[in-house]
């Protein structure tokens, strides 16, 4: 089988790929990834002589072609993935996110070519902290953020290709994903790299926003799942019922770390943060046997926070950089409750 992965230099299309070359010696794996800021060849190194790589953008309608005409499945991970750079500029958002997954699916209904598409559950907006209820299949979308609004976006042009043009897709929605190779500006790999650098941990608002946390190798099993036994034109929500809350999460990144626990400093909120998200991935378990291996968080953190420790090389260029954005995206020390 040979599979075209997007965006195989970022944090879970790595993985995807490390889990693939581990474990299926029959696949053979092409990586499209255009090496934006968040793309990082060195997260394939480990692999690099069992894969093919192209450097290219997904929004490149021949390179794009070319590659997926000699591809029997596309696993479509590439996207400008994080919340508070698209309320800096969404237009990387609009283009990647929608453009280039237009672009795929014109080549995959060209060419006949089984695609699975990688989303997100911010689709679906947010749930009240005390709310009961949790994201499934036929929950509404809602969107928050220009990222999640594009995310959105691209899973309507997956369900009408599929419809109208009988593209044979399946997509999955999943939930914060933990672990190694994730860029550090995202919340736990910033967390760890800012002790690691004798900086504090940043807790936006309150710190009692909950996410719904999985471990990316779970993500990646269920993806596979999903490409072997999924139904055409089905959605699966991916999520390992992970739910914790910021607070509790940065707690233990210090703790791990052998810090005192309430070393952390409350920064200014992100605008139209998003207070909980929960999984109900009922369909994918009884549908597909799918099960996740990590049930453990506190110890998958532990995995992860040794991952970042003995990888610092992977990290340290790009500490100081990703630190200055947010500090020139106002960021600043709060006192939850009080007003600012
Ligand atoms: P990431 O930002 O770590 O990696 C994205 C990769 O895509 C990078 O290697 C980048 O170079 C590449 N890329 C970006 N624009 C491109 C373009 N125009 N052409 C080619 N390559 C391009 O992202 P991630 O966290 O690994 O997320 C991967 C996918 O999973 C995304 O679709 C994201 O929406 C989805 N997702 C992420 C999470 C999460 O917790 N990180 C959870 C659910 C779903
Ligand atoms: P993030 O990793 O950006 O993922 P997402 O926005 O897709 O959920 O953030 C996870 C949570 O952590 C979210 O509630 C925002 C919060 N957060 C902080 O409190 N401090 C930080 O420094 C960052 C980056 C995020």
């Amino acid at each position: 089988m040979r599979v075209l992965v997007t965006g195989g230099a970022g944090f879970i299309g790595a993985n995807f790929v490390h889990q693939t070359v581990r474990e299926r010696p029959d696949v053979q794996v092409t990586v499209l990834d255009s090496l934006t800021y968040a793309g990082n060849r060195a997260s394939l190194g480990p692999v690099a002589d069992r894969i093919d790589f192209v450097h290219g953008d997904i929004t490149n309608a021949d390179l794009v072609d070319g590659l997926v005409a000699a591809s029997d499945v596309v696993v479509h991970f590439a996207a400008e993935s994080h919340n508070d750079n698209s309320l800096g500029d969404p237009w990387p958002f609009v283009h990647t996110n929608i453009v280039g997954t237009y672009t795929l699916l014109e080549s995959v209904r060209k060419h006949d070519v089984r695609y699975h598409h990688i989303s997100t559950d911010e689709v679906y907006g947010d749930l009240e902290l005390d709310d009961p209820a949790r994201f499934s299949e036929s929950t509404a979308y809602n969107p928050s953020s220009p990222y999640s609004s594009t995310k959105a976006s691209s899973d309507m042009l997956v369900r009408a290709w599929t419809r109208s043009f009988g593209v044979r897709a399946t997509l999955s929605n999943c939930s914060n994903n933990y672990g190694p190779y994730q860029h550090i500006e995202k919340f736990i790999p910033r967390q760890i790299t800012n002790v690691l650098s004798g900086i504090k941990p940043k807790l936006y608002g309150d710190g009692r926003n909950v996410r719904d946390w999985i471990h990316v190798d779970d993500h990646n099993s269920a993806v596979w799942a999903i490409i072997d036994g999924g139904e055409i034109g089905h959605t699966y929500l991916i999520g390992a019922d992970g739910e914790v809350d910021n607070r509790t999460v940065v707690e233990s990144v210090l703790e791990v770390l052998g810090e005192n626990p309430d070393a952390f400093d409350f920064v200014t909120d992100r605008p139209g943060h998003d207070r909980r998200y929960a999984i109900d991935s009922t369909r994918l378990r009884t549908e597909l046997g799918w099960e996740p291996r990590y049930r453990d968080f506190r110890s998958g953190l532990e995995a992860t926070v040794d991952w970042y420790r003995s990888n610092e090389s992977w990290w340290r260029d790009r500490k100081e950089a990703t630190e200055k954005k947010y500090a020139a995206a106002g960021e600043a020390k709060t006192t939850p409750g009080k007003a600012t």
